[in-house]
């Protein structure tokens, strides 16, 4: 069984303390960094970009796992790769010439990733599956932090899950939105190895304990 890796989303932390608040979730174990980029227009909500990205860099040694919610990300690819990116994903829904965006980021040096919206077809990655390192599985509507849980993302997590084990190489199946310590089993069940977990983690008012509920649903999970 590959090992689960958690990674924290920084959407919901308070960015007054930002650097400590990294750091207690990496004294915790957390795997990657993850940063939500939104520009306002292939989501309803602008977070932050490479400006803010280049002094999270500097905050951590952990890998930053970027999460490009933008339309033409293949215009900012390199900005990503010099603040210090190691994991780029863009959404397929904003990708018309994917198979050239996911090259154009492998060739920078990065990991490259590919995401889908809840009401995108797993099936629109089967030609692309090949290429890729991560495919990321929304299971809220990508835009905000705090959102539920669409519980029809477990049967899509399980259709995905096969089609990576169809094809001939690692592929991180990564699952975002919505992710609490409750639903963990299920989603890791489902055949998740990567959880993106935010308000749960940062939201809480006991950052380390929230965390540890959470590694406690893992560790139970891979036991079994
Ligand atoms: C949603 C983002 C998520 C979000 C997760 O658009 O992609 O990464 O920060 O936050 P929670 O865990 O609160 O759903
Ligand atoms: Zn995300």
């Amino acid at each position: 069984m590959k090992k689960i890796k958690i990674a924290p989303s920084i959407l919901s932390a308070d960015f007054t303390r930002l650097a400590e608040q990294i750091q207690m979730v990496e004294q915790q174990g957390a795997d990657w960094i993850h940063l939500d980029v939104m520009d306002g227009h292939f989501v309803p909500n602008i977070s932050f970009g490479p400006v803010v990205i280049r002094w999270i860099r500097k905050m951590t040694d952990l890998p930053l796992d970027a999460h490009l919610m933008i339309t033409e990300p293949e215009r900012y690819l390199a900005d990503f790769q010099r603040v210090g990116v190691d994991i780029l994903t863009v959404h397929q829904e904003a990708c018309p010439h994917l198979h050239r965006t996911i090259q154009q980021i492998r060739k920078l040096g990065m990991k490259a990733g590919v995401s889908i919206n809840p009401a995108t077809p797993v099936q629109t990655l089967e030609e692309i599956l090949p290429e890729v390192d991560l495919v990321l599985v929304m299971s809220v509507n990508p835009g905000f932090g705090g959102q539920e849980f669409i519980k029809s993302s477990l049967q899509k997590i399980r259709k995905m899950s096969q089609l990576i084990r169809s094809v001939d190489r690692p592929i991180y199946l990564q699952v975002d939105g919505g992710i609490n310590a409750e639903i963990v089993p299920d989603v890791l069940a489902s055949g998740a190895d990567v959880l993106v977990i935010g308000s749960a983690i940062f939201a809480a008012s006991d950052l380390c304990q929230a965390y540890q509920r959470i590694t406690e649903r893992v560790k139970k999970y891979q036991m079994v």
